[in-house]
């Protein structure tokens, strides 16, 4: 029986999200019998989607804002990454209801295929929100030194404790303030993992222009529009930047491994091609 497959994203709201077209783009491309789907689940329901989902024997779903950590008690079990980040983004169901976290990996490759490896590489990251969170245990597992900052200092404060505790590894945490320029002359990639900069506030960037190093990488996780603000920034002071589906798609295609098997390297141009027409189409 070749029944088709189901999968969906959930999160609240949904309307904007780039998961479907990257997604149905592989499985038309690949001839693969199965559909991918925007569920918009207000938190109040989440258990009821997942139960549900499971029920009518959906095979996966993708995980978004504001679902990313409290899905976890609804989940049998979850991956080490999951566990480590403390949030799930891909959702398999296999008699078992299974999490894991790709969103780390994906920043990973990002960064990976512009730098190298980033082993010992000094990366620095505004931000301490869900995405902050996969990025940073990501990148200490993969060997680098990260800085931080984020606009309430506190929550990495507690983010440093925490990583501290699990990993046994120091993190830097500096103020969000104008000596920042300073530190990030010290740092080979500046990671923008806030939300400051996405669409409607596309003229606001994380730091001003002149806080930001020559030559460096820079990344930002927002990807509406494709170049933002501080992405613009940065290629004046002659950076190199990687743009944010980037972590997007690779986090899209580790779970298609996840869920069929599928190897990154297979669908990545596929959904690279379907992402940019579709935000082109946008954020001219
Ligand atoms: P996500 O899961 O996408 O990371 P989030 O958990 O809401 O989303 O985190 C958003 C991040 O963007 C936080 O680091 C937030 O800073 P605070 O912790 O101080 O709230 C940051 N952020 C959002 N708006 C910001 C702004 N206008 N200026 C600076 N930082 C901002």
């Amino acid at each position: 029986m070749n029944q088709t497959k189901i999968f969906g994203v959930i999160g609240h709201p949904i309307g904007h999200s780039l998961s479907p077209v990257m997604h149905n783009a592989v499985f038309k491309e690949k001839n693969i019998n199965a559909i991918y789907l925007p569920f918009d689940v207000d938190p109040s329901n989440l258990e009821y989607a997942i139960k549900g989902a499971n029920a009518l024997n959906f095979s996966g779903l993708n995980v978004t804002i504001p679902h990313k950590i409290s899905v976890i008690k609804f989940l049998d079990e979850i991956s080490d990454e999951a566990k480590l980040i403390g949030a799930v983004n891909v959702i398999k169901f296999d008699k078992k209801i299974f999490g894991y976290n790709t969103d780390g990996i994906g920043a990973i490759k990002a960064i990976e295929e512009k730098i190298g490896k980033i082993k010992d590489k000094k990366i620095f990251i505004f931000g301490a929100g869900g995405a902050a969170r996969a990025i940073v245990f990501s990148l200490i597992l993969n060997g680098a030194e990260v800085v931080m900052t984020n606009r309430t200092l506190e929550k990495i404060e507690i983010l440093k404790r925490e990583i501290y505790e699990k990993l046994n590894k120091e993190i830097e945490v500096v103020p969000l303030n104008n000596k920042i320029e300073e530190i990030l002359k010290k740092c080979d990639v500046i990671i923008n993992a806030t939300s400051v900069g996405m669409f409607p506030n596309v003229n606001d960037s994380i730091i001003d222009e002149n806080l930001i190093p020559e030559k460096k990488i820079v990344m930002d996780i927002v990807y509406t529009p494709l170049k933002t603000k501080f992405l613009k920034f940065a290629e004046n002071k002659n950076c190199e930047i990687i743009t944010g589906e980037k972590m997007l798609i690779y986090q899209a295609a580790e779970a298609l491994k996840i869920w069929l098997n599928l190897s990154p390297s297979d669908v990545v141009e596929i959904m690279k091609n379907a992402i940019i027409q579709e935000l082109k189409k946008k954020w001219k």
